[in-house]
């Protein structure tokens, strides 16, 4: 097959939800269509069961599940899939947000009882500011829940989305007969004992056709073809460019658990999905087609061996192809590597491949070269933009328990930092370092795995500080910088890019921070 077709037929996407809404679920039947894998219960679920915090065993469960399904890859219909990983823990959103960087578009599963819920509005927030094309699959129609179109509602006003149905639910829960397909004209009627079948598809192309009313009786007909006619009139009619554009969202509704409504996502998936999309570098927009490659990491996993420190950077190929043994540059150090096993990522193993496409994902073993972020290529000097920090929720001190492992303990924090655990911070007035998390979970896996990763000891100690925001002086030389820097020096510190942070210990002094120095810019994300 031609280079140009290979990347063509490329679809890289991550699938992102609440917690227990049915990722999991989703995900693995979406392999059973591939013919990926061959049973349920293959893809593990990898979240942190509530109550798990000091479990550490927990901790490196996870961390084993999260590397095995990092990336899980199958071929269906002559389209290769890349699904991205993303934790659905809140500790691990930074995980997640940086896995976005690397996905062309997004399924958002919702749970028809719940709604939409908080992890979701933060999550399509992301994807949002990035023009990602989004598709929500509505799921546990075999339960009862909300009604559809008061959850296409809530779905708008929350999420910010301009919805349009392409498939609709008969029924609900205990009344819950089947799915209209809007997008293929067709019905799928759902029987209880379905769970392991895929159901028999019957076409209505006309929903006023008799053979409507004896397949699901009179009257859920009629609510059908009321809700039909409603759905026409009140959303807008697909439109592919849109979609791409991020600016409207096609809703599809089923069961994952029972594989209702799964064969209908993905037949419009693989049809209206983004190929692999070109990526805004700071020096340029590089498209997928360039025949030299170009890559950046989004990810980097620890070996969970503690005997072979080495690692795994997760890159995304932007452009051209990834081959095995080719040196190419890593662009902040300036020097050429060359990788001699590089992991393509299948359903559930990782092989050593010779070749891989833009749109793929290829794991790199990694001694420490390579921190979050990182580009590489083929020699021209780029660097793709947007893995940025964002502003930790949870700061600590952190301190050396074990005078005699200092050296030891700080090159494990440089190490789990590079990884992008957490954040570090080094304050300015007396070089304390601060460690900024999104959970608190994180502090707990930092200790554990300094201690058994590196033989090094610490304990925290709590600080007061509500945002870090990354400070824009605009002019560094004007006096009213110099002014912040003078008075606000015991809340500054730098990241470890050594750019500047304001650590501001209240929202209100962060106002008034900000009211006091107008021309100097405060950013909650370390890109501005
Ligand atoms: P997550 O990855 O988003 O966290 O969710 P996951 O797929 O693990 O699903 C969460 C729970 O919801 C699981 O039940 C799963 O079986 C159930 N579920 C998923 N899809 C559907 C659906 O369409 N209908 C119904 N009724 N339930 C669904 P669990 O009891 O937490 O786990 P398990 O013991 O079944 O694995």
């Amino acid at each position: 097959m031609s280079f140009l077709k290979e990347i063509q037929r490329r679809r890289t996407f991550g699938i992102i939800s609440h917690p227990d809404a049915g990722k999991t679920t989703l995900t693995e039947k979406l392999l059973l269509f591939g013919g990926a894998i061959q049973e349920a219960g293959a893809v593990k679920s990898n979240k942190i069961k509530k109550g798990a915090t000091s479990d550490f065993m927990e901790i490196e469960r996870q961390r084993g599940i999260s590397v095995a399904t990092s990336v899980l890859a199958f071929e269906y219909n002559g389209i290769k899939i890349n699904i991205l990983d993303t934790p659905g823990h809140k500790d691990f959103a930074e995980d997640t947000f940086r896995t976005l960087t690397a996905v062309d578009s997004v399924i958002v599963v919702i749970d028809v009882a719940k709604g939409v819920e908080e992890q979701t509005e933060k999550l399509v927030e992301v994807c949002r500011m990035r023009h990602i094309p989004i598709i929500v699959f509505i799921n546990k129609m075999d339960r009862e829940g909300k009604d559809a179109f008061d959850l296409l509602d809530e779905v708008e006003q929350k999420l910010g989305l301009s919805v349009t149905p392409l498939s609709f639910p008969i029924g609900m829960g205990y009344d819950f007969k089947g799915i209209y397909n809007i997008w293929e004209k067709n019905i799928n009627l759902f029987s209880g004992d379905s769970r392991k079948n895929i159901e028999e598809t019957i076409e209505i192309s006309d929903l006023e056709s008799p053979e409507l009313t004896k397949l699901i009786g009179e009257k859920s007909a009629n609510t059908l073809r009321e809700e039909i006619e409603l759905v026409e009139g009140i959303y807008p009619p697909f439109d592919k460019e849109a979609y791409l554009n991020g600016q409207l969202q096609p809703v599809f509704f089923g069961s994952a658990l029972n594989n209702f409504g799964v064969r209908e996502l993905l037949d419009c998936f693989i049809e209206i999905a983004p190929k692999p999309r070109p990526k805004q570098s700071e020096e340029r927009l590089v498209t997928p087609e360039e025949d030299k490659f170009s890559g950046f990491v989004f990810k980097i996993h620890a070996n969970m061996d503690p005997n072979h420190r080495d690692r795994l950077a997760f890159v995304k190929i932007v452009s051209g192809t990834f081959e095995r043994n080719k040196p190419y540059l890593h662009v902040r150090h300036g020097k050429k590597l060359k990788f001699s096993s590089p992991n393509a990522f299948f359903a559930e193993k990782k092989e050593i491949v010779d070749i891989s496409y833009a749109g793929d994902i290829v794991g790199l073993h990694d001694t420490g070269n390579f921190k979050i972020g990182d580009t590489l290529t083929e020699g021209e000097v780029i660097n793709y933009k947007g893995v940025p920090s964002f502003s930790p929720e949870h700061f600590r001190y952190i301190n050396n328990a074990d005078p005699l492992k200092s050296k030891q303990l700080f090159k494990g924090i440089d190490q789990l930092m590079d990884e992008g655990v957490a954040q570090l911070f080094t304050l300015e007035l007396n070089g304390r370092k601060v460690i900024g998390t999104v959970g608190a979970l994180q502090y707990e896996v930092i200790q554990y795995r300094l201690e058994h990763e590196y033989g090094a000891k610490c304990t925290y100690e709590n600080l007061n500080v509500y945002k870090a925001c990354w400070v824009d002086p605009k002019d560094s030389k004007s006096e009213e910088y110099k002014d912040f820097i003078r008075v606000k020096q015991r809340f500054l510190a730098k990241d470890k890019q050594n750019q500047l942070v304001f650590l501001a210990d209240s929202h209100f002094s962060l106002e008034m921070t900000q009211q006091k120095y107008p021309s100097l810019k405060f950013h909650f994300t370390s890109e501005f």
